[in-house]
C-alpha cells in the first residue's frame, strides 16, 4: 500500500485490491493517508473493520444531522425502497418529491423548487436560472457573478468560479474557468463602500451574487453577522443583482436557526441547499426560487423555460429520506439540541484562545472552530492522525480544526471530542 495508514489496523482484502483502483478525493495518491475502512455506522459512532469504534465529529461532512441510521429515516427509506427505489422525473411525477416541493416551500417562504444531485448542482442551477431570468427579459450582458473571497460552493465548474481563487483547491484550474467578480467580504463603513462601488459599476454585466449567509464553511470556517448578510441583500436589490444563498453547509439547523440567512430577516432570490437535506443518508440537493425567478420563465416559448435535468433528479428514495428528515425537525427538539451543543462546545474550547498557538476559537450553532497560528501541512496531518488514535472522527485542514457533529450527539461523546481537541492543541508545539 503506498499510503500511509492513519490508525496501526490490518487493511481487509477490499481496501488493499481496490487502493490499486480508486481514486481518493482531495488526497495526494502518492504519500497521502490511506481511507480507514469502515463497517457500519450508527448514531454518532463509526465502527471500522477491526470492530474499533470512533466518535464522529463532523457527521460526514454536516450531512448526518440525527445521526446514522436514525430508525424513522431508514424506515421510510426501506418503504420506500420496495415500492419505487426511482424513476424518471420528465414526465412522471411521484408523491416523495412533490411534498418534499410543499414542504421545503413552507419552511423557507420560496415557493418554487427545483431539484438535483448535490450541492455544487443546486448551485450550477442557481447560476443558470439568475443568467437565464436575465436572459428572459432581453438583458442578455448580465451573466457574471459576485461572490466572495474564502467562499466554497462546489467543485462544478461554475461553482469552482465563484468559490475563493486563491485558498489552492481550484487555483489549477483556474484558466478554464469563467471569470467572475471575487471580492472581499465587506464588514464595515470603508468596505462597504468599496464593495457597493464594484456592484454599481458592473450592474450591467452582473446577474447574481452569491454568498453563504453567516458561515463561509470550507473557505476556512468564517463567520460574519446576519447584518452584515442583510445590508449586502439590501445592496443587491439596490443595485438590480439577484441574491443567492448558499446554504448547502448552514442549512437545516446547523447556525442555530433553520435557514442561516433566516437571521438577517431576508428573504433570498435564489436558495441553495443539499447535504443535511437527507439527514446524511443520500445525495440530494434542491435550489429554491422566489415567485419572481419563477415567473420570468413563463411564456409561449419552449426557449424561455429552464434546460436543465439531472437522470436521478429528484430521486424517489432520497425524497422519502428528506421527507422523514423534516419529520425528525418538527418532532424532536432540534434547534433546543443544537442551543445545547453551542453552549456546551464554547465552555469546552473558549480557553484554548489564550494559547500561543491559537489564533481564534468561535462557535455557532452546531459548529465549532479552533484556528491554529503557523500550522503546518504536516502538523495538521499529524492531527488527523491523533485525533483518530483518541478514538475520534475529525478532519481538519488549512490551519482549522471543526467540529459539525450530529445534533444528536450524546453529551459525553460532545465532551470526549472537546476533551480530545484540547489535549491535542495544548501538545502542539508552538
Ligand atoms: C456552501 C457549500 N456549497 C456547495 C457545496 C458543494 O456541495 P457538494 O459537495 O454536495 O457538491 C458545499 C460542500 O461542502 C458547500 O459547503
Amino acid at each position: 500500500m503506498p499510503l500511509k495508514s492513519l490508525l496501526k489496523l490490518p487493511a481487509p482484502k477490499w481496501l488493499e485490491e481496490g487502493l490499486q483502483h480508486i481514486w481518493l478525493p482531495y488526497a495526494q495518491m502518492q504519500n497521502g493517508f490511506a481511507p480507514l475502512p469502515v463497517i457500519s455506522t450508527e448514531g454518532t459512532r463509526i465502527t471500522l473493520s477491526n470492530g474499533e469504534t470512533l466518535i464522529d465529529g463532523i457527521a460526514s461532512w454536516w450531512s448526518a444531522c440525527h445521526g446514522y441510521n436514525h430508525p424513522h429515516i431508514l424506515s421510510a427509506m426501506q418503504q420506500q425502497l420496495g415500492q419505487m427505489p426511482h424513476v424518471m422525473f420528465a414526465g412522471l411525477a411521484h408523491e416523495p418529491a412533490f411534498k418534499l416541493a410543499t414542504r421545503l416551500s413552507k419552511l423557507t417562504g420560496l415557493p418554487k423548487v427545483f431539484f438535483s444531485d448535490s450541492g455544487s448542482t443546486a448551485v450550477e442551477v442557481a447560476m443558470k436560472m439568475a443568467v437565464q431570468y436575465w436572459a428572459n427579459q432581453h438583458r442578455k450582458t448580465k451573466t457574471r457573478f459576485v461572490s466572495f473571497h474564502n467562499a466554497y460552493h462546489g467543485d462544478t465548474m461554475g461553482a469552482m468560479s465563484v468559490s475563493d481563487p486563491e485558498n489552492g483547491m481550484h487555483h489549477v484550474y483556474a484558466p478554464y474557468m469563467p471569470m467572475q467578480y471575487v471580492v472581499d467580504l465587506p464588514a464595515d463603513e470603508y468596505s462597504f463602500a468599496e464593495f457597493e462601488a464594484v456592484l454599481k459599476d458592473n450592474k450591467k454585466t452582473i446577474a447574481g451574487l452569491i454568498m453563504e449567509p453567516l458561515v463561509q464553511g470550507a473557505g476556512g470556517m468564517r463567520f460574519h453577522s446576519p447584518d452584515i448578510v442583510a445590508e449586502i441583500y439590501r445592496l443587491c436589490k439596490e443595485h438590480e443583482i439577484l441574491f443567492i444563498a448558499d446554504e448547502v453547509a448552514t442549512g437545516f439547523g446547523r447556525t442555530g436557526s433553520m435557514f442561516a440567512y433566516q437571521q438577517s430577516g431576508i428573504s433570498p432570490d435564489l436558495l441553495c441547499v443539499g447535504k443535511a437535506l437527507t439527514g446524511g443518508t443520500m445525495t440530494l440537493a434542491a435550489t429554491l426560487a422566489s415567485e419572481e425567478i419563477f415567473n420570468a420563465f413563463l411564456g409561449e416559448e419552449l426557449t424561455k423555460a429552464l434546460m436543465h435535468g439531472p437522470t436521478y433528479m429528484a430521486n424517489p428514495l432520497a425524497c422519502a429520506a428528506a421527507n422523514a428528515s423534516l419529520d425528525l425537525f418538527e418532532k424532536e427538539p432540534r434547534l433546543k439540541q443544537i442551543e445545547a451543543i453551542e453552549a456546551q462546545m464554547w465552555a469546552g474550547l473558549k480557553s484554548l484562545v489564550d494559547l500561543p498557538q491559537v489564533e481564534d476559537v468561535r462557535v455557532m450553532g452546531a459548529i465549532g472552530v479552533v484556528e491554529l497560528k503557523n500550522a503546518t501541512w504536516e502538523q495538521m496531518f499529524l492531527l488527523r492522525q491523533k485525533f483518530a488514535e483518541a478514538g475520534c472522527w475529525l478532519r481538519p485542514f488549512g490551519n482549522i480544526i471543526y467540529l459539525t457533529p450530529a445534533f444528536t450527539i450524546a453529551k459525553e461523546d460532545l465532551e470526549t471530542l472537546l476533551a480530545v481537541i484540547s489535549n491535542e492543541v495544548r501538545n502542539l508545539k508552538h
